[in-house]
């Protein structure tokens, strides 16, 4: 393995490993969306799908402004992410709308690396000045801002209050317990996907 010796090998190798990432995602966000049973759910994986292969592109773009050809290198962070998520959404569940809570889930899980994987690329090509570079990138980072919000959105406002009132909610229902804010405890489920309601918006449970 070559030694990485400068800052901008370090911004190319990184720029490498997420091109790499998005790559996958282009054919992994089509199998999520296909498996999706709610509608806005399924649109939202698609409209990224589309936006996806913009930040190949915009990847590419970033490659040559840095006079170098766009190379992928494996990114195994994104490879596990991936594969852990087809493994979830493949198990059996009782009904589709369990299966969209855990398609959220897995695509923020997505989302949220991408995030992390932008934000650090963008910090060092604005230490090296290559402001153009960072620009380019910072585009796509709002677009993976936005459709982790959407998916956030999408989990409260449907998937996890349908999931849950298919199960074990029903019960719990009868009996409500309230919280001094006047909101229901959540159930096991609408805790397992606290993580979906929290992103983006900063909400503490
Ligand atoms: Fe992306
Ligand atoms: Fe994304």
């Amino acid at each position: 393995m070559a030694t990485i010796e400068s800052m901008t090998e370090l911004l190319v190798d990184q720029l490498k490993d997420i091109y790499d990432a998005e790559n996958r995602l282009t054919k992994a966000i089509p199998k999520l969306a296909k498996k999706a049973a709610n509608e806005d759910l399924r649109s939202a994986l698609e409209d990224h799908l589309q936006e996806t292969k913009g930040h190949v592109s915009r990847l590419e773009q970033a490659f040559r402004m840095l006079g170098e050809k766009p190379k992928a290198k494996p990114c195994p962070g994104m490879k596990g992410i991936i594969d852990e998520g087809n493994e979830h959404v493949g198990e059996d569940y009782e009904d589709d709308d369990l299966r969209d809570a855990v398609i959220i889930g897995s695509a923020q899980r997505v989302e949220h690396y991408e995030i992390a994987a932008y934000g650090t690329a963008i910090a060092h090509a604005r230490t090296l000045r290559q402001d153009e570079v960072a620009d380019v990138l910072a585009q796509t980072l709002e677009e993976e801002k936005a459709a982790d919000l959407k998916l956030t959105e999408i989990a409260e406002s449907v998937v996890n209050i349908e999931a849950a009132h298919g199960g074990e909610m029903e019960e719990e229902e009868q009996r409500p317990q309230r919280r001094s804010n006047g909101r229901r405890q959540a159930s096991g489920r609408q805790r397992a996907t606290a993580a979906s309601r929290s992103n983006g918006r900063g909400r503490r449970r």
